[in-house]
C-alpha cells in the first residue's frame, strides 16, 4: 500500500535529485542529510523483524523440530518448506500442477497448459527461446533478490524502461496512432511543462510559495530539465532523438520533426505513462532470472530435496485434530493419500481453499473469501524468426505501452545477438484480458498481431513463428492474476493468526500483493508464528 507520507516522501527525494542535477553532488546529499534522506547504510530499507528458525534454537531446551506440511509450491510455500528445512523441521511439500513456481510460470518450448475450459495448448517455442508467462521482473530492494543470491541462482537485468521503446496511443490526440519514442515524448512533456513552470515563475504565480533564491534554483532546474531556451521557452532539441543520427562525413543528425504544440502534447496523453518509471516497486535496475523466472523454483525445490516435494498431488482436506493437522490429497497415481502432521502451512489461492474438506469454520472460510485470488491478466508470447524490433527499429529490451487492449508490448531482455525472439505482445488485465481469455489460442494470436503490426509494421505478422497464450483467471489451481487485499482489516489479522494449527500464506497474505517479495515476506510471517509457537510450547 502507498501511504500519503510514503508518496510525499517520494516526491520529496526526486524533487532533491532532480534540482541535483545543477548543483554539486556535496551540497546536495547534506541537503538530503537535512531532510533524512541521506542514503547510510543504516538507512538501508531492510526488514529486521525477521529472524530465521535454527536448528540451534532446539539445543538444551528438550523440544524437537516438528513435522510440516505445506500445501503449494509456489513462492511463499516454497519459501515456507526452505525456511524451516533449515531449522531441522520435517517437512513435505504438497503441489496440484506438475512443476513448481506457482504464478511465476516460465513457458518454454514442449510445454503444454490445459486451462479450466479444457483448452489445451502446447509451446512449439525453440531452445532458448522463453515467455514469463507470470511473474517477469524483481525490483533491487526486494528479498527476491536475497533469495536468488542464497541460492545461487544466476540473473540478470530486466529492461523495464527503455528511452526507444514507443509510446503508442491510438485513441489519443492530434495525430492518434503516431508511435512516439519514450524520449521524444519525455523531452516534449518535460520540455513543455517546464516552459509553463517558467512562465508561472516569471509571472510571480509562485512567490507565495518560493523565495527569490528558490525561484533561481528553480528556473536553472527547468532550463536543464525541458531542454528551454534562454527566453524559457521550448522548442526542443536533440533530446527528442533524429530521424538519421549524427556520424560522419558531415552528417550532423536529421533532427525529428517537431515538436506539435502544447495542445497537442498534452492532448497525446503520453505524459501519463511516465510516473511509472519511478514507482517504487518498477524503477530500473530490476532484475530477472536467467534462462525464466521459474527457473528459482527448481533452485528451491533442490535444496529442500526432490522427494520432499510432490507434484500432481492437488490437496483436497486440511483439518486440524487434536494433535495436529491430517491433509488429504490425491497422489500422483489418482489415489487418496493423507498426511498427519504437528502443522500445516497452506499457501495456495486463498478463494480455492474454501473448496476443500476443512474444519477450520465458516469465519475463516468467510475470511479467505475476502482474500480471493481472482482478477484477470494475461499474456502473449509471441516468438519471431527475427530480432526485427532490434534490427530495424533499434529497441533493445524495454515496453511499449499503449492504449490499445493489448495494453503493454514487452521485448525480451536475454538472446541479445541470437537469430530469434520472444516478444510479449500483450500483458493485460481487467477488460482487457477477460476478452482475450474468451477468445480461442489462435484468435487471441491473430488480435494481438493485427494489433501490434499498427506499432511495428508488417514484419510483426510475417516473422511470427508461433505463441502461446495465457488467461490467469483460468489456469487450474490458479484461476486469477492476483488479489488486493486490505491488510488493515480484522479479516487479514484474524489469518494472520492462522486456523488452529494451520497458518496461511501467500502473496494475498501481505502488505505487497502480485510480487513474489509479498508471497516471501508471508512465508517468513507463517514460519515465524509457528516457530515461536513451538518453541514456546
Ligand atoms: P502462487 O504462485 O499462486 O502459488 C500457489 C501454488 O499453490 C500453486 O503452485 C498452485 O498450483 C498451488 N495449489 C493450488 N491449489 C492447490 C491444492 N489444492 N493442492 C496443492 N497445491 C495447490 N511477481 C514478481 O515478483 N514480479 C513480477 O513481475 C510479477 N508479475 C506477475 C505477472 C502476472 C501476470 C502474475 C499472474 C503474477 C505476477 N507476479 C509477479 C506475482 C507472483 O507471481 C506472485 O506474487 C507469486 O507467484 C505468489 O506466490 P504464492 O506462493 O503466494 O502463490
Ligand atoms: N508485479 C506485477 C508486475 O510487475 C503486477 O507486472
Amino acid at each position: 500500500m502507498v501511504t500519503d507520507e510514503k508518496t510525499s516522501g517520494v516526491s520529496r527525494r526526486n524533487f532533491l535529485q532532480a534540482v541535483g542535477v545543477g548543483s554539486s553532488a556535496g551540497v546536495m546529499f547534506a541537503t538530503m542529510g537535512a531532510v533524512g534522506l541521506a542514503p547510510t547504510a543504516a538507512a538501508q530499507p531492510r526488514n529486521e523483524s525477521w529472524t530465521p528458525p535454527r536448528g540451534s534454537d532446539f539445543s538444551l531446551t528438550g523440544r524437537s523440530a516438528k513435522k510440516v506440511v505445506v500445501v503449494g509450491a509456489g513462492p511463499a510455500g516454497l519459501a515456507s518448506a526452505y525456511e524451516l528445512q533449515k531449522a531441522g523441521y520435517r517437512v513435505t511439500v504438497l503441489e496440484a500442477r506438475h512443476r513448481p513456481g506457482g504464478r511465476t510460470l516460465t513457458i518454454r518450448g514442449g510445454d503444454s497448459e490445459t486451462d479450466i475450459n479444457g483448452v489445451t495448448q502446447k509451446a512449439r517455442f525453440s531452445d532458448g527461446v522463453y515467455m514469463n508467462a507470470g511473474a517477469g521482473r524483481i525490483a533491487q530492494w526486494m528479498v527476491t533478490m536475497d533469495y536468488l543470491r542464497e541460492l545461487g541462482v544466476p540473473y540478470e537485468v530486466f529492461t523495464n524502461a527503455n528511452a526507444d521503446a514507443y509510446l503508442y496511443n491510438e485513441r489519443s490526440g492530434a495525430t492518434p496512432g503516431n508511435p512516439v519514442r519514450y524520449r521524444t515524448a519525455k523531452a516534449d512533456v518535460f520540455g513543455y511543462t517546464s516552459e509553463l513552470l517558467s512562465y508561472a515563475t516569471d509571472q510571480g504565480a509562485l512567490d507565495q510559495k518560493l523565495t527569490a533564491a528558490d525561484k533561481e534554483n528553480l528556473r536553472a532546474f527547468l532550463r536543464s530539465w525541458g531542454s528551454l531556451q534562454s527566453d524559457g521557452s521550448y522548442r526542443g532539441g536533440d533530446n527528442r532523438g533524429y530521424s538519421v543520427y549524427p556520424s560522419a562525413w558531415n552528417e550532423h543528425g536529421t533532427p525529428l520533426p517537431g515538436p506539435g504544440t502544447v495542445s497537442e502534447v498534452l492532448a497525446s496523453k503520453v505524459g501519463q505513462y511516465f510516473p511509472f518509471e519511478i514507482n517504487w516497486e518498477q524503477s530500473m535496475l530490476m532484475f530477472q532470472p536467467k534462462g525464466g523466472m521459474d527457473t528459482t523454483y527448481d533452485y528451491f525445490v533442490r535444496a529442500i530435496g526432490k522427494q520432499n516435494v510432490l507434484f500432481s498431488s492437488p490437496v483436497t482436506g486440511v483439518r486440524n485434530t487434536t494433535s495436529g493437522v491430517t491433509v488429504t490429497y490425491t497422489a500422483h497415481n489418482g489415489k487418496a493419500r493423507q498426511i498427519d502432521a504437528d502443522f500445516a502451512i497452506v499457501a495456495a489461492p486463498a478463494g480455492l481453499m474454501r473448496r476443500w474438506d476443512t474444519n477450520w469454520g465458516a469465519d475463516v472460510d468467510a475470511a479467505l473469501g475476502e482474500f480471493a485470488v481472482g482478477s484477470p491478466a494475461g499474456k502473449i508470447g509471441l516468438e519471431y524468426r527475427s530480432r526485427f524490433w532490434e534490427d530495424d527499429h533499434r529497441i533493445f529490451g524495454g515496453i511499449t505501452e499503449t492504449d490499445m487492449d493489448l495494453a503493454h508490448v514487452w521485448y525480451p531482455s536475454y538472446g541479445y545477438g541470437e537469430r530469434r525472439g520472444l516478444v510479449v505482445g500483450y500483458y493485460n488485465t481487467g477488460a482487457n484480458a477477460r476478452s482475450y481469455a474468451d477468445m480461442t489460442p489462435r484468435q487471441r494470436e491473430m488480435r494481438a498481431v493485427e494489433q501490434g503490426v499498427k506499432i511495428h509494421g508488417e514484419k510483426y505478422r510475417t516473422e511470427l513463428e508461433s505463441s502461446f497464450s495465457i488467461a490467469w483467471h483460468k489456469v487450474p489451481y490458479i484461476e486469477g492474476a492476483w488479489a488486493y487485499p486490505n491488510t488493515q482489516s480484522s479479516r487479514f489479522k484474524q489469518l494472520q493468526q492462522g486456523a488452529g494449527n494451520v497458518y496461511f500464506a501467500g502473496d494475498w497474505m501481505s502488505e505487497i500483493s502480485a510480487w513474489q517479495h509479498g508471497a516471501f515476506w508471508a512465508a517468513r510471517y507463517a514460519v515465524q508464528a509457528l516457530h515461536t509457537r513451538v518453541m514456546a510450547s
